[in-house]
């Protein structure tokens, strides 16, 4: 069947019979979005063996995906920054010469959509028409793709009326993995050797080869709304960020704000987007908006938010109605797993979602498992892709063009040693220097020293589009603007005692750092200067219904002036390489210094 072209923008048709022309699919089909392909789609998933469709009486239009083993995660060695100069990629990313890579590039998709089909996805990220909405066409081989992306984005016909003929994000995918005539696929076709994630900020373009899995293949994700959008923001004055955004309604208290946090992959963006407060906090209502990406916009003097993605790609391992009732609920149906575990009555399962562990299940490589098996049923990186309108508390203005006014934001990492639970930085500038440094500690002598920290300034190492330097003094200048900044709070819910116990239970009881920083933003909470910054003391809380004495809270909240000054050491060392390529503000360095004089007058 011959289809009509669904858009008249050449610059679109161009490109399409461009990569048609040099990948040699069988077919090209342009996506409408439409129940009907959407259903077309998940059937030819299934008869390929991408797709496991689920018991529909416990997980109604939902589908179960095993990946090749060698594909199963974001390949940060093989993602590169390809912009003119090296220095504008920095010395946190992979760097390659746009003409060398794009050679490299030609070599591996010519012909690489032999004997298969090519698919056209008009998405856009953010809600259709938005001014703070970004378009995009993603060319795929992969049907497991399009069934992701529809869900993750808005996509299908109705973007074509939006883009009319104007410019978009050229998004190329290919599992890098031509049919020969005749031969067989295979369920997660991919070229785990060949694997390159590559963006060319300059002329807004993602080249995606040989991997089928998540933020490598769905391209609206890390690629186009982290890092093409960061060079967007640079160059147009707004914000790209790895955050999540969360609405909290105080209605006695007339309050309805909106904050975001960032904290680095798997630091529990997803739970602190839908908590449940306990229920001694009931007076919050807490509503989702975003639990992955924040694009900020200035206007009238602040900074409204909107979140780019219409669906959640979650981790599931650890999430359970216990840890995440929210979660759980949103993928209730119509949601894509993609390596958990498969029940003997057709359902899903993963390490952490109940108590009980089955007697016996499928992994997600396909094989028997029972509790004796000595590896975990589902893989440590399996997700579920599931629609964002399903969350019992997605807040009401979660697709409102126009955005959700911000009031604060919070960023962290995940420490044991010497981070207190929660502190607000003295000025817009210290909190850039604060959001700059944080990170998390290595934990496995496998991954280094433990105790040392790996830095993941913003929680955007491996998402900035271009170099960090520039990045912190991109959001020095743009906050600097703001006569309304947002307050900028750092926490830490992972502080552990000298037994290696949790000092704070985190989850729903982080509603109570939640409230104080609300209550700062509307200058109804107090705090205290400590060296770090401004710091709740234990009367600036809310203990209703959880034991927790002045000491503890003290032992919490301790700052050991030895060891910060130690990390004072470590944060100069790790600026230098920006500050050999000229890259650092002296804002950073001066932050820097105040620190470390101020920990040297408490030092006993
Ligand atoms: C994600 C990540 O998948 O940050 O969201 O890795
Ligand atoms: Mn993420």
């Amino acid at each position: 069947m011959t289809q009509k072209i669904p858009t008249t923008n050449t610059k679109v048709i161009d490109w399409v019979n461009e990569i048609a022309d040099l990948t040699e699919p069988e077919a090209v089909y342009w996506c409408d979005g439409s129940e009907a392909e959407i259903r077309a789609i998940n059937d030819l998933l299934v008869e390929n063996k991408t797709f496991i469709p689920l018991n529909p009486k416990k997980r109604p239009n939902s589908f179960l995906a095993r990946s090749n083993p060698k594909d199963v995660a974001r390949v940060e060695a093989r993602t590169f920054i390809c912009c003119r100069n090296k220095i504008d990629a920095g010395p946190t990313n992979n760097w390659a010469a746009p003409a060398q890579m794009k050679k490299r590039l030609h070599k591996l998709l010519k012909g690489c959509m032999k004997g298969r089909t090519m698919y056209v996805i008009p998405f856009s990220m953010g809600p259709l028409g938005s001014d703070i909405a970004q378009i995009g066409i993603e060319i795929t081989d992969s049907p497991y793709v399009v069934a992701n992306m529809r869900i993750m984005t808005r996509m299908g016909k109705k973007v074509w009326g939006v883009l009319k003929d104007g410019d978009f994000v050229k998004c190329l995918h290919s599992v890098g993995s031509p049919l020969k005539k005749g031969q067989k696929d295979v369920p997660w076709p991919c070229n785990p050797e060949n694997t390159y994630i590559t963006h060319f900020p300059e002329t807004r373009e993602i080249i995606s080869f040989g991997s089928g899995y998540g933020g490598n293949a769905l391209l609206g994700k890390k690629c186009l709304a982290l890092r093409i959008a960061s060079t967007m923001a640079r160059d147009e004055g707004w914000l790209a960020e790895h955050m999540l955004i969360v609405g909290l309604e105080n209605k006695k208290l007339h309050i309805k704000t909106y904050v975001t946090a960032a904290f680095p992959s798997a630091c529990g963006k997803t739970n602190l987007a839908m908590l449940i407060p306990p229920k001694e906090l009931s007076d919050w209502k807490v509503s989702t908006v975003g639990d992955d990406i924040a694009w900020l916009k200035p206007k009238n003097g602040r900074l409204y938010a909107i979140n780019p993605e219409a669906g959640f790609f979650g981790v599931a391992p650890g999430t359970s109605a216990k840890t995440n009732r929210n979660a759980i609920e949103s993928c209730r149906a119509n949601t894509i797993f993609t390596n958990v575990a498969l029940t003997d009555d057709g359902d899903v399962w993963w390490e952490g979602l109940t108590d009980e562990v089955p007697a016996h299940l499928i992994d997600w490589q396909g094989n028997d498992w029972t509790p004796q098996s000595p590896t975990p049923a589902a893989h440590p990186n399996s997700r579920f892709t599931a629609p964002a309108s399903q969350c019992p508390i997605i807040d009401k203005d979660w697709e409102n063009p126009a955005g959700v006014p911000i009031d604060a934001f919070i960023v962290g990492g995940r420490l044991a040693t010497n981070a207190p639970l929660v502190y607000q930085s003295f000025n817009w500038q210290h909190g850039v220097y604060l959001a700059s440094t944080m990170g998390s500690e290595k934990t496995a002598a496998a991954e280094g020293t433990a105790g040392e920290i790996r830095r993941d300034p913003m929680a955007m190492l491996p998402f900035c589009g271009y170099n960090m330097g520039d990045y912190w003094s991109h959001w020095l200048k743009l906050g600097a603007r703001l006569a309304h900044k947002p307050l900028v709070f750092r926490v830490n819910w992972f502080r552990k005692d000298e037994q290696g116990h949790f000092m704070w239970p985190g989850f729903g009881q982080n509603m109570r750092v939640l409230e104080w920083i609300v209550k700062r933003t509307q200058g109804l909470a107090g705090a205290t200067e400590t060296a770090f910054g401004y710091s709740p003391a234990y009367r600036d809380l809310n203990w209703k219904g959880l034991q927790m004495s002045e000491e503890a809270f003290r032992a919490l909240m301790h700052i050991d002036a030895e060891l910060a000054l130690k990390d004072v050491e470590a944060q100069a060392l790790y600026y230098e390489p920006f500050q050999k390529e000229k890259r650092l503000s002296a804002a950073l360095v001066s932050e820097l210094t105040l620190l470390k004089s101020r920990l040297t007058l408490i030092r006993s």
